[in-house]
């Protein structure tokens, strides 16, 4: 039997109720599909921080780099500020383990309303790809003459050829499995130094993927697109910014964020990747067994699809499609059960 050694790291909030569902789905599929899971939870979060002022212990990255991927539900807490549980945790393995893929699908189910009228499921399917290295989440930069009247601050964008070029072949490549069509976000017309050069790049390789159609907007249009006509895309690729934004937009166009998965993926498996729901720790709804399982149930399904077992992930994915068109949810998708209940059923229906 194929075992997955999974490091599992479900922070705080909801983050806490909602890594234990999609677990629990995962060895469902397990037991009938014949694979195994074994688990090792490391208890790194705010709160952790506030006991003992790291976010994780030194060795951190150290401990991560023999699993098989990074289960995560969701950092954050009022007492932390936000820059430091992300710096001190999420963004450190994003980097040091080259996850220079952000994947976020965007899909309009059965039985969700959508804020946007008239579409219906099957019309709205794509998937967002944000470079998730470089880009404008830098830390060159810093501030000059602190609280006077001539104070300045600078962060540099950094755009490198390797780091661009990656992530484009890799959306290219996605896009030759899915409809052939690649839009990519950009800002050339004010960005006037890397947008320019994420273009180059984006034209240059285009040539290598003649089966694949290709279109560009300026990120501003671009999100105006994702409202008035989100039936145009298949593939989406942006900067770290542009996507950041963008992948929030896209779940919100198809309802609840509490639905949508995301992986940060390093394509070559030199590393582990990093499977989170794109939620965060949701403070106020947490520990009243309320959250929405199912963007974690999602993500846990994108990792066994990772690790080869696309098949059995798709059959998570169906389970899902069926609980929300039955209405076997949380409230927030129109349902009326709890975070538990509702992962009961679809581990029960894979
Ligand atoms: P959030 O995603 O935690 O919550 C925003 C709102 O979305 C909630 O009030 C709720 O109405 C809804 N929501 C989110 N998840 C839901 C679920 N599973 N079921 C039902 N409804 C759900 O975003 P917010 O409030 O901006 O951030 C809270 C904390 O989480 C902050 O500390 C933030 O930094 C952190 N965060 C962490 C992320 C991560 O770990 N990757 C991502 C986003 C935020
Ligand atoms: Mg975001």
């Amino acid at each position: 039997m194929k075992t997955f050694n999974i490091a599992v790291i479900a922070g705080d909030g909801i983050g806490k109720e909602v890594v234990p569902e999609g677990m629990r789905v995962l060895e469902a599929a397990g037991r009938r599909f014949n694979f195994q899971m074994h688990w090792h939870a490391f208890n790194w979060s705010c709160e952790t921080y506030v006991q003992t002022g790291k976010m994780m212990p030194e060795d951190g990255l150290r401990q991560l780099a023999p699993f098989s991927a990074i289960f995560l539900g969701a950092v954050g807490h009022p007492s932390v500020p936000d820059h430091v549980s992300l710096w001190g945790l999420l963004i450190p393995i994003r980097r040091t383990f080259r996850q220079y893929v952000n994947l976020r699908p965007v899909r309009l189910f059965d039985g969700i309303e959508s804020p946007l009228k008239n579409w219906k499921p099957g019309q709205i399917d794509f998937t967002i790809v944000r470079e998730n290295n470089e880009g404008e989440y830098s830390n060159i930069g810093g501030r000059l003459y602190e609280g006077t009247a001539d104070e300045m601050a600078v962060q540099q964008t950094v755009f490198t050829r390797r780091g661009v070029n990656r992530v484009l072949r890799f959306a290219f490549e996605l896009a030759r499995k899915r409809k052939k069509h690649l839009t990519s976000a950009t800002k050339s017309n004010g960005i006037i130094h890397t947008m320019p050069f994420w273009d180059e790049c984006f034209h240059n390789l285009a040539a290598d993927y003649p089966d694949v159609r290709t279109d560009q907007y300026h990120i501003d249009i671009l999100t105006a697109h994702f409202v008035r006509h989100p039936d145009w895309f298949d593939v989406v690729v942006g900067s770290n910014l542009f996507g950041d934004i963008l992948s929030d937009l896209g779940p919100a166009v198809v309802g609840s964020i509490g639905i949508a998965p995301s992986a940060n993926l390093n394509p070559e498996n030199e590393y582990p990747s990093m499977f989170e729901p794109v939620h965060g720790s949701a403070p106020p709804f947490a520990g009243k067994n309320i959250a929405n399982p199912i963007g974690a149930i999602s993500t846990a399904a994108m990792m066994l699809e990772h690790l080869g077992f696309a098949k059995e992930s798709e059959r998570i994915n169906q389970a899902v499609l069926e609980a929300v068109r039955q209405k076997k949810t949380t409230a927030d998708i129109g349902g009326s059960l709890g975070t538990k209940e509702s992962a009961e059923w679809i581990a029960y229906n894979v």
